[in-house]
């Protein structure tokens, strides 16, 4: 019999430093999950994947975007941990026509670096307006934010405050942190000395845990000023190990691993016997992204020419362990539900509890182009 031809999945992912755990070893799980649920064979073709350490800098990314294109002759091109390394490779992405797919970074206009952009993760726009409302209907006025300094912090903020001040509420301060070695203490200091109604905080997975820490030390907790924050801060990879302080904070996010759902059940199950640890959003969205790229090759009969790919991508729509979702047809991006959730125990540990569904969300920003 004639070897099958192989379809090659260049897998780039922050492996090392401060976003590994959170990110680069969830997608990579995820994605091996996939295949081993699947199997590593499509329309004909074998699927190979090739995981890439970009260590979280985007000239790195982009060299190995680069090497993986000229040297492997990969036909997609995926992982994307932070917002600067999904922009590193967008030009590389539209010259060698070959779909990109984000999986984790969250920057609204990310989808609008290269036609060949396809995201399977979120937008902070698409999550944040939720817990806006949310807080404009529970009776908060005046809200303070922090976020990260970057891409998906800025758009986070701009989403907040809009959405906030629209519902009749009030900005009272605005705070951003550097996103490599963050010092979290000044900053609460400001906020505790202004007493908001509430902090809004987005920082990227990964953050979270030594945010609470801080915001602990500072007494913060015990201020009656309420933390609200997206899904971000009570990452499922660590929510548990931040501890009860957590218990009773309201978030919205597009997965929780505690969603009630039979596909998620499984999903769960599977993932935690092959990584010995809980899927986060990062997980899900390696996970959807690969079912993505199985379904367009199945679409196109195992045809790897980037445009029909593409094309095969848009429109299309499943239920994920997250929930229904689907591919905006014009900006590629994700439609999908946002939930807002409480942490609480459940067995013994900490999860983000589901309470009530915005359906079928849209970026925003686009929706409004
Ligand atoms: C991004 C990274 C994260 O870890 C996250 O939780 C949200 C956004 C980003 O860089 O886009």
């Amino acid at each position: 019999a004639q070897a099958q031809q192989t379809v090659k999945i260049g897998l780039i992912l922050p492996m090392t430093g401060p976003f590994a755990g959170a990110i680069g070893r969830q997608i990579e799980a995820a994605a091996k999950l996939y295949m081993a649920q699947n199997g590593a064979s499509v329309a004909g073709k074998t699927i190979e994947l090739i995981i890439k350490d970009d260590t979280g800098t985007p000239d790195v990314t982009r060299r190995i975007a680069q090497e993986l294109l000229v040297n492997d002759k990969v036909s997609f091109l995926a992982g994307f941990g932070l917002t600067p390394l999904a922009f590193a490779v967008a030009p590389l992405a539209t010259q060698s026509k070959t779909p990109q797919i984000v999986m984790a970074a969250g920057t609204s206009s990310i989808t609008e670096q290269s036609p060949f952009i396809v995201r399977t993760s979120f937008t902070l726009p698409q999550v944040t307006i939720g817990i806006a409302d949310w807080a404009s209907k529970n009776g908060i006025k005046k809200a303070m934010t922090l976020v990260a300094d970057y891409g998906p912090g800025l758009d986070a903020e701009k989403a907040f405050k809009e959405r906030l001040t629209a519902a009749g509420g009030e900005i009272t301060g605005e705070i951003r942190i550097p996103l490599r070695n963050p010092d979290f203490s000044p900053f609460l200091q400001r906020v505790t000395d202004a007493k908001p109604d509430a902090l809004f905080v987005f920082v990227p997975s990964g953050l979270g845990v030594q945010f609470m820490k801080q915001f602990v030390e500072r007494g913060l907790d015990k201020s009656g000023i309420r933390l609200i924050a997206t899904g971000d801060v009570t990452d499922d990879e660590s929510l548990d190990s931040m501890g009860d302080v957590t218990l009773g904070l309201v978030t919205t996010h597009h997965y929780s691993a505690a969603h009630p759902s039979p596909e998620n059940k499984a999903f769960v199950e599977a993932f935690r016997k092959a990584a010995n640890v809980r899927p986060n959003f990062m997980a899900m969205g390696g996970w959807d992204g690969m079912h993505l790229i199985y379904q367009a090759l199945k679409k196109t009969n195992g045809d790897t020419d980037g445009t029909k790919l593409v094309e095969a991508m848009k429109g299309m729509s499943w239920v994920s362990p997250r929930g229904p979702i689907s591919i905006d047809p014009k900006t590629r991006d994700i439609i999908q539900n946002v939930y807002v959730r409480k942490v609480e125990k459940v067995n013994g540990e900490l999860y983000n509890v589901e309470f009530a569904t915005f359906e079928a969300v849209p970026d925003p920003v686009k929706a409004a182009k």
